[in-house]
């Protein structure tokens, strides 16, 4: 595969896809698209259902990202709701939803759908952490701010991903993930 278009209107996703290809042969491409997100019950299902919408009048492979954040204490919203939170009450709504709340745990989930002209293949990605109290750091996007990823070594980071460059976000985060294994997968072929 010559070129590597990644649909999205995200330009802050693109780039932390570009950092991660830009480490091998792949030449990525962004594709600067917004199309209509199905609601589904799962980041999955709403991932699959665009790829396959989007496939319907793109014959050259691509690629699509859905993703979505879980809080465990509220039995894993906003997950698949994630967009719809974000616009409506956002980051200060999630932390006031949060306060006097002592577990704090939540993980975000990422679904890259790669479609190579003929079929779909998903890969995935997650990452745990915990809702801090308040919001800190300026890089990044969404939910950034808000949300301290686990490091490597299985410690608690005393960054939220907001304060972390994209390297070390993609070195920690569900699309880092997601990322490897779309990366791991298109370089065997
Ligand atoms: P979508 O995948 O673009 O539908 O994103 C769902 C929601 O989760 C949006 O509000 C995003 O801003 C947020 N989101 C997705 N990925 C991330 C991330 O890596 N960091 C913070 N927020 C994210």
């Amino acid at each position: 595969m010559e070129e590597l278009m990644f649909i999205t209107s995200n330009s802050h996703k693109y780039e932390e896809f570009s950092h991660a290809i830009g480490k091998t042969e792949i030449m990525g491409k962004h594709y600067k698209m917004k199309y209509i997100e199905v609601q589904a019950d799962t980041i999955d299902l709403v991932a699959m259902a665009s790829a396959t919408q989007i496939a319907s009048y793109m014959s050259k492979p691509f690629v699509i990202e859905d993703s979505g954040i879980s809080i465990d204490v509220l039995s894993g919203f906003p997950g698949p709701y994630s967009s719809f939170v974000f616009q409506t009450i956002g980051n200060q709504g999630i932390l006031d939803l949060m306060r006097d709340k002592e577990r704090r745990s939540a993980s975000f989930r990422s679904v890259f759908i790669l479609f190579d002209g003929i079929e779909f293949h998903k890969f995935t990605g997650e990452s745990q952490g915990v809702l801090e109290t308040t919001q800190k750091g300026d890089m990044g996007f969404g939910y950034d701010p808000i949300f301290v990823p686990y490091c490597r070594d299985g410690t608690l980071c005393d960054k939220t991903y907001a304060q972390l460059p994209i390297e070390l976000k993609n070195e920690l985060s569900h699309r880092g993930k997601s990322l490897e294994k779309l990366i791991e997968y298109l370089s065997k072929e």
